[in-house]
């Protein structure tokens, strides 16, 4: 699938993307055949570094993870997030270093936290061949500054996010995460623009919904409200730790 296959994915079927990090995860998950896409997520500050904040993942890290999940799941489309500041110092940069998760990763995508102040980015990387999901509502790489509280709710900020979500629209995005924002906005917007929308925690009237892969398999100890735990891993490992020790001791083959 490319990206523009992807975007026509909008009003066919719920579009199914998880985050993931590594080989053996991408080749588990395609081989599931549920998953529609994959992101390479600078959650991977978090989940797999275990930091409080995606702002320390680096370039060549990123490149590290998203290669090796391409690899993993070869006929799956999967997406690499930019980190920070590796597209906001100036526009040759930017396009450079997208440039280089694209030659380097054999990934579909890359994927871009900002709203309509990175509409003329993302123009420009659609121009040159480079696919661009973008990213609104919380974004993490700004937590700083704005939060990580749910988007949306005042008329102002309801306006800022429309406006952003139809301007990366019209600017070439092919799709368009929404973090946290309210359902009823990220139903407006998904109704009002010709790309899919991709929720997570904005209500299930999204195109498709996406989940940190640690949170949807119960590894992370403290999962953000909306996220839902399909299988408790943690649980299930203290049980297998259980009865590896067992074995052991009763020198069981
Ligand atoms: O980094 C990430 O995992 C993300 C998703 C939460 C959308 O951006």
């Amino acid at each position: 699938m490319n990206a523009v296959q992807f975007k026509k994915l909008k009003g066919t079927k719920k579009i199914m993307m998880l985050t993931c990090y590594d080989y053996s995860f991408a080749n588990a998950l395609e081989e599931t055949g549920m998953i529609d896409a994959l992101l390479v997520g600078d959650s991977l500050g978090n989940v797999v570094q275990g930091r409080d904040t995606t702002l320390p993942v680096t370039l060549d890290q990123m490149i590290y993870h998203a290669e090796m999940v391409k690899r993993g799941a070869p006929n799956t489309f999967v997406v690499a997030d930019m980190t920070f500041m590796s597209y906001q110092v100036s526009l040759e940069e930017a396009l450079r270093n997208c440039g280089a998760v694209m030659k380097k990763t054999n990934c579909d995508a890359i994927k871009l936290e900002g709203g309509e102040e990175i509409a003329y980015l993302v123009r420009k990387l659609t121009e040159i061949g480079i696919p661009v999901m973008a990213h609104i509502g919380v974004t993490p790489q700004s937590g700083k500054l704005l939060g990580y509280s749910k988007r949306g709710r005042e008329v102002s900020d309801a306006e800022y996010l429309r406006r952003s979500a139809k301007a990366l629209s019209d600017s070439g995005a092919f799709s368009i995460v929404l973090e946290n924002i309210s359902a009823p906005l990220a139903q407006t917007i998904t109704q009002s623009i010709d790309i899919p929308t991709i929720g997570i925690g904005s209500g299930p009237y999204c195109d498709g919904q996406v989940l940190v892969l640690y949170d949807f398999i119960g590894l992370t100890k403290n999962r953000p409200p909306f996220a839902k735990a399909y299988v408790n891993l943690r649980d299930e490992l203290k049980a297998a730790a259980e009865a590896y020790r067992k074995d052991a001791e009763e020198n069981v083959k």
